[in-house]
C-alpha cells in the first residue's frame, strides 16, 4: 500500500470510530461497539483474557476441538475452501486444517491487512499444499471470496462465540450473509458459548486479576488517544453483569461521579452511576441457537459440548 493509500484508509476508519463515538454518547443509554475494543493494547488486553483462570470459553472451544476435530472433519466437503470469518491468529484453525486433509484452500477473513499477511506467511510455510488466500475485509459486511474458489464447495468457521456480540436478530442477520457469501452445499462450524450458573459467567467477566477491566477500560483510552478524548480513566469503573431475562452478560463503564467529558470537539454530560454499554455477550442454549440458524436459513447437522455443558460447536449445513 502507498503511504497516501494507507493515510486515507487510516482516515476513514478515524472518521467512521468519530461518527460511531459521537452517536454512541448521544443517545440513551450511552454505548459504544465492542467491535472498537481490538486496538493492538486492546487485542494483547484479549489474549490475556483467554488465558485467565475465570475465562473459560476459548480452553473449553479448544477441548471440545481437540474431542471432536475427526467428526468435523468429516463434515466438511472434500475439497471445500474453508472460510473463516475473523481469523486473529488462527490457533483453532491449525485444529481444523491438520485434521480436514482435503481442503481445497483456505480463506482467513480479517480487517487487519497487515496482520492477516503476516498470518497468511506463517500458514503457507506450516500448510505447504494448502492455499492460504487471506481476504482482507469486515466479515459483517458483503465481501467477494477469491475467484479461485468459485469452483469449490464451502466450509464456513466461525468460533470464539464472537457470534455473541450480536443482537439476536443481527445474529440471525448475520447467518443469513454468512450463508450468502458460502453458497449452496455449505457447512458452517459455530462456536457459541451456553447459558450456565450465574457465578461462572460473572466471574468470567469479573476476572481477580482486573484484566478484563483494564480490557474495558481501554476503550476509553483509545478514544483519547485517536480521537483527543479528555476521559478521566480514574472517573470510570468496570461493571459486568449477566442479564438473565435476555441472556446476555453486559459490560457496562459506570461514571463514578457527575461530569462533562469532550471528546471530539463535543461535550458530553454523565449523571453519576451513568453507565456506558460497552458490550453484549450473547448466551445460548444448544435449543435456542439450532432455533435460531433454522430461522436463518441453515439445517443444525451436529453440536458437541464440553462435559460440563459450558461451550458448545454447532456445525449447520446450508439448507437450500
Ligand atoms: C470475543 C466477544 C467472544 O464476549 O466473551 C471477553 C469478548 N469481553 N471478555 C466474549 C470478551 C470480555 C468475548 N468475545
Amino acid at each position: 500500500m502507498t503511504a497516501l493509500a494507507r493515510n486515507l484508509v487510516i482516515d476513514t476508519a478515524t472518521t467512521e470510530f468519530a461518527t460511531d463515538v459521537v452517536a454512541g454518547l448521544t443517545g440513551t443509554p450511552k454505548r459504544l461497539s465492542p467491535k472498537y475494543f481490538y486496538d493492538s493494547a486492546g487485542s494483547e488486553l484479549f489474549e490475556r483474557i483467554t488465558e485467565l483462570p475465570e475465562y473459560y470459553p476459548t480452553r473449553r472451544e479448544i477441548e471440545i476441538l481437540n474431542a471432536r476435530v475427526g467428526d468435523i472433519a468429516a463434515l466438511i466437503p472434500a475439497g471445500a475452501a474453508l472460510v473463516e470469518f475473523g481469523s486473529g491468529s488462527s490457533t483453532k484453525t491449525r485444529l481444523i486444517l491438520s485434521a480436514a486433509q482435503s481442503l481445497g484452500a483456505y480463506v482467513p477473513v480479517d480487517i487487519s491487512a497487515e496482520f492477516l499477511q503476516q498470518q497468511a506467511t506463517g500458514l503457507r510455510r506450516e500448510y505447504p499444499n494448502l492455499p492460504v488466500l487471506p481476504v482482507a475485509a469486515d466479515f459483517a459486511k458483503p465481501f467477494d471470496l477469491p475467484e479461485t474458489t468459485q469452483a469449490m464447495t464451502r466450509a464456513g468457521f466461525f468460533p470464539g462465540s464472537t457470534i455473541g456480540n450480536f443482537e439476536p436478530h443481527e445474529a440471525a442477520a448475520f447467518l443469513r450473509h454468512a450463508g450468502r457469501i458460502l453458497g449452496a452445499g455449505a457447512v458452517f462450524i459455530v462456536g457459541v458459548d451456553l447459558v450456565k450458573d450465574t457465578q461462572v459467567l460473572q466471574k468470567a467477566y469479573n476476572d481477580a486479576q482486573g484484566v478484563t477491566a483494564k480490557f474495558n477500560l481501554n476503550l476509553l483510552t483509545r478514544i483519547n488517544r485517536e480521537l483527543g478524548g479528555k476521559f478521566d480513566l480514574a472517573g470510570f469503573e468496570h461493571h459486568a453483569f449477566f442479564n438473565r431475562e435476555r441472556s446476555r452478560i453486559e459490560m457496562h463503564l459506570a461514571s463514578l461521579k457527575r461530569q462533562r467529558v469532550r471528546v471530539a470537539g463535543e461535550c458530553f454530560e454523565f449523571r453519576a452511576g451513568e453507565t456506558i454499554h460497552t458490550e453484549s455477550s450473547y448466551k445460548y442454549s444448544t435449543e435456542t441457537f439450532g432455533a435460531l440458524a433454522r430461522g436463518a436459513g441453515w439445517t443444525p447437522a451436529a453440536v458437541w459440548t464440553d462435559e460440563d455443558n459450558y461451550f458448545s460447536i454447532h456445525v449447520l449445513k446450508c439448507a437450500g
